[in-house]
């Protein structure tokens, strides 16, 4: 793919954050839209805003991903709009921070559906119909948490860890076809991210601007790359910490970042 421009490029999570930057990035660029997320008033109000000022068409189909029922309906919707998605964007998602047990596993259910199965339930379902132009791709935000063992942020690193494996597999099977699937791999971005995730990233890197990450991964995908980590060169670095140092001791580094510090809560009795 050279260039977004005429392309219709479906954004996951586009309410806010890294999404909502995608939907400007892309709109500027001169692409039609197609965004979801569970807030319909704030995608309403950026659909209004972009489709009037850069003449574009924006669609908005509402809804909540980590529904098992949501990708399918999602898909179906796009179908009935008469719409053809060149680009997926998977950007969707959240983490829960602090002790293992701190969460019921209610949250971890959510976030498994979300970050996991809603996305390889939407590559799956929108891949054949770019297969069959030889063009397009899918871009999946995934992180620098997805490089290595997160302690207190487990369930999210490892679900970021499925998304760069998943991404870079699927890259290695159709770039042949014509199709780029790309991680995308910010490390701490200014979103509502950590508010979501109750964590405290003051032992975190500068957090980047999600215009500085976006426009990163845009072009990376245009250049057919399997993965990007957006942003300063420290980011690089902590995400390939495991290559330097044993991983024993990097799961003793990355044990820092998000330790909190309130006592553990009690483990249940078996
Ligand atoms: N910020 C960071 O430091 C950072 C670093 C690395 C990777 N990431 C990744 O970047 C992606 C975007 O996050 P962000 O940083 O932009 O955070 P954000 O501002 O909280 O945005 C998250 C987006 O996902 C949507 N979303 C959440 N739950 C959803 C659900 N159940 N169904 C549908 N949409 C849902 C939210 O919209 P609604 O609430 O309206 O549904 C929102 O649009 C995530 O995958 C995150 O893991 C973030």
């Amino acid at each position: 793919m050279e260039s977004f421009k005429g392309a219709t490029i479906l954004v996951t999570g586009a309410s806010s954050g890294i999404g909502e930057a995608f939907a400007c990035a892309l709109a500027k660029r001169g692409a039609n839209l197609i965004l979801t997320a569970r807030s319909e008033d704030k995608l309403r109000q950026i659909a209004g805003a972009l489709s009037e000022k850069h003449a574009i068409q924006v669609n908005v189909f509402p809804g909540d991903l980590s529904r098992p029922d949501m990708p399918q309906r999602l898909w179906a919707q796009v179908q009935s709009a008469s719409l053809s998605v060149d680009v997926l964007i998977n950007n969707a998602g959240f983490g829960k921070c602090g002790h293992f047990l701190g969460h019921d596993y209610q949250n971890y259910q959510d976030m498994l559906n979300l970050n996991i199965n809603a996305l390889v339930s939407l590559t799956h379902l929108f891949l054949p119909s770019m297969l069959k132009r030889g063009n397009g791709g899918v871009i999946n935000v995934a992180s620098t948490a997805a490089f290595q063992p997160i302690p207190y942020l487990a369930t999210y690193s490892a679900t970021k860890a499925f998304v760069l494996s998943f991404s870079e597999s699927l890259w290695g099977e159709y770039r042949e076809h014509g199709l780029t699937v790309l991680a995308l791999c910010p490390g701490n971005t200014s979103t509502n991210f950590a508010d979501v995730a109750n964590a405290d990233v003051t032992r975190m890197t500068k957090a980047e601007s999600p215009e500085t990450v976006v426009e990163a991964g845009l072009k990376a995908f245009l250049k057919g790359r399997n993965h990007v980590i957006p942003g300063r060169a420290v980011n690089y670095l902590l995400a390939n910490l495991s290559r330097l140092l044993s991983r024993r001791r990097v799961i003793g580094i990355t044990s820092g970042l998000f330790k909190p510090d309130p006592a553990p809560p009690d483990i249940p009795k078996m």
